[in-house]
């Protein structure tokens, strides 16, 4: 069998560019902060047996169409919102992520973005820097309590459900809202299922943790957040379009809400006119969820293990798509 080529959208850590080693002959876009340019993906994808790629290529059908060899995109990332997996599919091309070894880190950081949202670390990490801190002020930047608030999480999934399991040592009554209800985890984390609706009005703070679909885009707008407290803190760590960003700017500014926590936006990067980055109740990581070393390191480790299978005609350890075996 001839080598198979495979063609990679970033820097890997070196233990996932080592797997390829005598493995695969690999071409790689070699800037770490800057994605891979849009004529230059379309160039490079024409000849490959297989892709690695981040969330930030948009691996629409043009891009399928022209990849005419490649076998398996393996996207670095849980969320696959970027890729076209019907147009992968129908052409008999595998697409593979990674889920499960980032779930732990990405709780880590709701729980991080949950905590400097309520008690205001960013703000007042900026106040000290600015030099205007003058006094202990009793009143001064006051947030909302976590110890015995109510936490409801929308996408009890993996990642929901490692964000549930750490709300114990804060005693919060734990609410909870999935497409499907999540009967054996009501039983091992003593949370309750409510309609969405009921969730939002109940909760104290809000954790968004539901991939992005058709059904979810905008699941909270002006109407979802008119019904949380004006006390509430929202928090995403899913993808930036579940939430309305327009509705979520009238909601801080109107005082519907209290505040945000945004791990992802609907656009990213962030654009820097958008409005919400004028607001200081507001906290905006850019998109950091599964950042720690040895996570991201795993994560790409996974995607070439995944790519190598999948270019050797083997069944990726991670399919998303089975169907695309059947187009073959
Ligand atoms: C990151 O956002 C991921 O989906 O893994």
């Amino acid at each position: 069998m001839a080598t198979p080529r495979i063609y990679i959208t970033r820097p890997l850590p070196a233990p996932a560019m080592k797997l390829l080693e005598g493995a695969a002959e690999f071409r790689q876009w070699d800037r770490e902060a800057e994605p891979v340019p849009r004529d230059v993906l379309l160039r490079e994808i024409v000849d490959v047996d297989g892709i690695v790629c981040l969330i930030t290529e948009k691996m629409d059908a043009e891009v399928i169409e022209r990849a005419r060899r490649c076998r398996v995109i393996a996207q670095v990332a849980v969320g696959y919102d970027n890729i076209d997996v019907d147009a992968a599919t129908r052409r008999g091309i595998l697409v593979t992520n990674t889920p499960g070894v980032l779930t732990e880190t990405t709780a880590d950081m709701a729980w991080a973005i949950l905590m400097a949202t309520a008690r205001r670390v960013v703000e007042g990490d900026k106040f000290t820097r600015s030099g205007r801190w003058k006094t202990w002020e009793l009143m001064g930047f006051t947030g909302q309590d976590i110890y015995g608030a109510t936490l409801g999480i929308v996408g009890l999934g993996r990642i929901g459900a490692a964000i549930a399991r750490r709300s114990a040592g804060f005693k919060m009554p734990l609410l909870y809202h999935n497409r499907r209800r999540a009967e054996a985890l009501e039983q091992e984390l003593g949370a309750a299922y409510r309609p969405l609706d009921d969730l939002l009005r109940e909760s104290d703070f809000v954790v968004l943790a539901t991939a992005l679909t058709p059904e979810t885009r905008h699941l909270i707008g002006e109407r979802e957040l008119g019904l949380m407290k004006p006390t509430a803190v929202l928090v995403n760590i899913s993808r930036g379009p579940v939430i309305d960003q327009r509705a979520l700017y009238r909601a801080l500014v109107d005082r519907k809400i209290w505040a945000a926590g945004l791990d992802v936006f609907e656009t990213e990067p962030v654009p820097m006119d958008d409005p919400l980055l004028r607001l200081d109740n507001v906290v905006i990581p850019p998109h950091l969820g599964s950042a720690s070393i040895a996570t991201r390191t795993k994560m790409a480790t996974m995607a070439v293990e995944n790519c190598l299978a999948g270019v050797t005609g083997r069944i990726p350890p991670n399919l998303v798509n089975p169907g695309a075996m059947e187009s073959r």
